[in-house]
């Protein structure tokens, strides 16, 4: 299985591989044949502005001119650079600051200077500004206050300090530049400054820099918290381990500071702080009473440090280029912070019910006969899927939106079979577009200088699936409207409505370039460099294709027909407003399993959610015991799709023995028998940016153990997942956090995580060690159907489990899951369930009576958890004869059958 990138661009079918074989031969003769190559990358150490500012204290000093608020109540000033030597040398005094203060409780700081590249298309357009009062204003320092919180500004040195609590101002919630590392590098004239700064060297590549020096470095230190997360992507530790130790007497580096520069990098570590292909520059800290975050927009290559000391933790973050646009997230809670982030960079997008489901993918199905067995076979064994996925190979010489004729010939047969029951087709379409005049994508692109540019302002050149290929230069919007406007059924030929689409090699990926990607000089709309928004540009091409979807019913892309579904492997903040990613490809082992949970969590905190490991692994051929427990983990990752490289054996769960598919399919049934409650958490990350996938520290964020927890997490609110990632296990040890019940989800076992929080839980190959959490109500529907579209008229089953107070709450969000009218009509149904007092509610928020009560029924009531025996269910609506009440371990489990009742209408019943 080992390769290289490039010697993977070789597989596939067609005779045009030897002539691409001649040329990758060139390409690859610097590559030894095995896996990850550390020495493709660059480091800090071969970059020269991390170089410069790493761990570097600024040879001047900067100093805040003294503060006015502006109209908006936004407080602004300037920053003078100042020779340390000679204090009353201003060296210039162009620099911009600012500080804003939002509703959401978040608080921006901006430093920046004319002519630098600030970050477009990522923050929401209705930000909900607030006024920065002034409190007190000294000489050397003043004091402002936006809503419950105090920000006390430091001139000289310039330092911000953020108290979330104003009436707890003996420790800040977080501070900038406590540790003086801020610098901002100066702009120079060419030949001013040593040429490593104008001009550098990795490998075989040169990058000039027409601008030249334009570093910037930004510390952020956390007071009290003992644990960081975020800035995705690596695979890595989700309590992201320290990178240095700084000591009275210096300091010394553990390894690599993290970097986030998006790259295709072939055959990932499983444990490696190196960046992978997507990035979100956002920290969220952690210690006992609070939680805050910090997220900068930057797009550029950029490297963090973290270290912790007794006072915190401390982090400097060094970016190639751009501004500092800084933002600081209060808290307190955990969820807080989310909510806080997702109102500047949006939520989650309400996704297609769809693509909630079970996703069957592989490099390649072959033909449309291969499809159609697939498709059949999901049937013929009764295990649920609703969609099929096709690669690279499906199309004519890899120009996307275009299909090979002799192995699929008839495209819209092919999707309108699957669509007849209830299935979708997801095609890959990838940025590179072939260079070749025959085909209408390019020719077009090419005549109205679409494409990204070279330094000399040539168009780019690079290869990646195709052989030679051109980038579109995503960065310009009128771009962006024109890719938008090649998914209609007129232009992508072939497709119908009931196909999606996925975005794959976004980074961008070209083979023959600088680190597997685009060379930094690279010119984009109005010359811009490609440094400046290299880790914007697969999210800027993620949202042209989204867009496209959205308005395929309209050629003149004025009416939104349908959400999209696109799934990207490249990301930046932002992103969860256009749809889900994956974590590329991983591989077929023990190791692999692991670190999908700390990544996929790591995503979620950082605001996206929607994302998912390819299941099984892509590289390798995963026996039956790994196979069957990646499918038991991967029915909880947001995005659930199973994949594999071509060079693998084919996996479809029919093709084991009938105990390992049978496993498999009980695994993906309870992924859709907890559908209802799946599309209720997506409303929620959508609504509030809560992670769907999310840390035990989200609900428990006192509880200090499971800070780093990330063998085990919560799905939702309400349960608790300890999967088995190790290979012939015989027991997990699952760890209940706080203090009350929690509920197998199986059996009858309660167990009080008071009594014993930890407990170790025998497992066989059929086990998914999952526990409802007392306290919580689940919605679920219980009958096995072939996918979601089979279920929408499928009655309710309501489970309850009881706290220790007798008490418990859920909520439900159900709209008709493709389009958007509960946006745009208030076209949706959303109660909340309490029980209380031995009465339960169903206690409806909005109906839109978009939903009769037929499709709402509620089939079956189960409570868990009552100290007392019930011997009689009065209902408001209805009268209720047919239950039982049965003892499991020391309580009571009562069962409501056909109560007649409908989730569209408020009701209760009273035991
Ligand atoms: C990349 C993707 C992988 C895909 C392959 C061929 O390696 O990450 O998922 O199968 O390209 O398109």
């Amino acid at each position: 299985m080992k390769g290289t990138r490039a010697e993977d661009g070789m597989k596939g079918t067609r005779a045009t591989r030897v002539v691409l074989f001649l040329l990758f031969v060139l390409l690859c003769c610097t590559k030894a044949a095995s896996g990850f190559k550390e020495n493709e990358f660059k480091t800090c150490a071969k970059s020269s502005f991390c170089q410069r500012l790493r761990s570097v204290p600024p040879e001047h000093k900067y100093v805040i001119e003294s503060l006015e608020a502006d109209d908006s109540g936004a407080v602004r000033g300037k920053v003078s650079v100042v020779d340390e030597d000679a204090e009353d040398e201003t060296l210039h005094k162009d620099i911009d600051f600012a500080l804003l203060a939002y509703e959401s409780g978040v608080l921006r700081l901006k430093v920046s200077q004319p002519g630098r590249f600030e970050v477009p298309e990522v923050l929401l357009d209705d930000l909900k500004q607030v006024p920065l009062t002034s409190q007190s204003k000294a000489s050397a320092q003043e004091i402002f206050q936006f809503q419950n919180s105090l920000v006390v500004v430091t001139l000289s040195p310039m330092k911000v300090e953020v108290y979330g609590d104003k009436s707890k101002i003996t420790t800040p919630t977080v501070v900038f530049n406590e540790n003086s590392l801020f610098n901002f590098e100066r702009q120079v004239k060419p030949g001013e400054n040593g040429s490593s700064e104008w001009a550098e060297t990795f490998l075989s590549h040169s990058d000039t820099r027409k601008n030249g020096p334009m570093g910037l470095s930004i510390d952020v230190h956390f007071p009290g918290a003992n644990h960081v997360f975020g800035i995705p992507e690596r695979a890595t530790r989700f309590s992201l381990p320290p990178t240095k130790e700084v000591h009275a007497n210096g300091e010394k580096v553990l390894h690599e500071p993290y970097r986030l520069y998006n790259l295709d990098v072939f055959e990932y570590l499983h444990d490696h702080p190196f960046g992978l292909y997507g990035s979100i520059p956002f920290l969220t800290a952690k210690k006992v009473g609070s939680t805050t975050g910090a997220f900068w927009l930057n797009a550029a290559e950029m490297y963090v440090d973290i270290w912790k000391t007794d006072k915190g933790t401390s982090t400097q973050w060094v970016s190639e280029s751009g501004i500092v646009d800084l933002f600081f997230f209060i808290g307190p809670e955990p969820k807080d912070v989310a909510r806080q982030y997702s109102s500047m960079t949006g939520g989650t997008q309400m996704p297609q019910l769809f693509s909630l489901g079970y996703h069957q993918c592989r490099w390649n199905y072959k033909d449309e006969e291969d499809v159609a067995t697939v498709d059949s076979n999901f049937d013929h064994f009764g295990i649920p899927c609703d969609v099929i996925w096709l690669d690279i190979e499906h199309t004519d010489g890899k120009r996307y939106m275009t299909w090979d004729k002799a192995h699929f010939p008839t495209p819209e047969n092919m999707q309108n079979s699957l669509a007849e029951k209830g299935r979708k087709m997801v095609a890959i379409v990838d940025p590179h577009i072939k260079k070749d005049d025959s085909y209408h994508i390019f020719k077009e692109a090419q005549g109205k200088s679409y494409f990204v540019r070279n330094k000399d302002g040539t168009d780019f050149d690079g290869w990646c699936w195709p052989g030679s290929s051109m980038y579109l230069d995503m960065l310009n919007p009128e771009i962006r409207k024109w890719w938008a406007t090649k998914f209609v059924p007129e232009v992508f030929k072939g497709s119908t409505e009931s196909l999606y689409i996925w975005n794959d090699m976004n980074e961008p990926s070209v083979f023959n370039g600088p680190e597997i990607t685009m060379h930094k000089d690279n010119l984009h709309y109005n010359d811009i460099e490609h440094r400046d928004v290299h880790n914007i540009y697969g999210y800027l091409y993620h949202m042209a294709t989204a867009e496209g979807l959205v308005y395929r019913g309209d050629k003149s892309l004025a009416k939104p027909s349908d959400r999209a579904f696109v799934l990207s492997r490249a990301f930046f903040s932002g992103s969860q407003r256009v749809g889900p990613v994956w974590t590329g490809d991983n591989t077929a082992d023990w190791n692999h399993l692991k670190v999908s949970i700390p990544m996929c969590l790591t995503l979620g905190v950082s605001g996206l959610t929607f994302s998912g490991a390819d299941v099984g692994g892509f590289f390798g051929n995963p026996n039956s015991e790994l196979l069957t427990r990646w499918y038991q983990l991967g029915i909880f990752y947001p995005f659930f799709r199973a994949h594999a490289h071509i060079d693998t054996k084919r996996r479809e769960p029919w093709l084991f023995e009938e105990s390992v598919m049978s496993n498999i399919r009980s695994a993906i049934q309870l992924r859709y028998n907890l559908m209802p409650y799946i599309y209720t958490l997506f409303h929620m990350a959508h609504k509030d940016g809560a992670p769907v996938m999310r840390p035990i520290w989200y609900e428990f964020p006192e509880q200090e153990d499971t800070f780093s927890s990330e063998d085990a997490f919560l799905f939702g609110p309400s349960l608790l997942v300890s999967p088995v990632l190790e290979e012939g296990a015989k027991a997990v040890n699952v760890l209940f956090p706080g203090k009350d019940l929690w509920y197998d989800l199986f059996g009858d076992k309660v167990y009080d995580a008071e009594k014993t929080p930890r407990v170790p839980m025998p497992v066989t190959m059929e086990s998914i060690p999952v526990h409802v959490r007392g306290g919580s109500i689940i919605p679920r529907r219980m009958r096995p159907r072939r996918n979601t579209e089979a279920m929408k008229k499928d009655p309710f089953t309501i489970v309850v489990a009881l706290d220790k107070n007798q008490e418990a709450r859920g909520s439900f969000y159900l709209d008709d899951g493709s389009s958007f009218d509960f946006q745009q009509k208030r076209k949706f149904l959303s109660s909340t369930f309490v029980f209380k007092n031995y009465r339960l509610e169903n206690d409806v928020y909005h109906n839109a009576l978009y939903f009769t009560n037929e499709f709402t029924k509620v089939e079956k009531i189960i409570v868990r958890g009552l100290k007392r025996k019930v011997g009689k269910v009065d209902g408001n609506m209805t009268k209720i004869k047919d239950f039982s009440c049965t003892q499991e371990g020391g309580t009571w489990t009562l069962v409501i059958k056909k109560p007649d009742l409908s989730l569209t209408e408020n009701w209760s019943l009273k035991l």
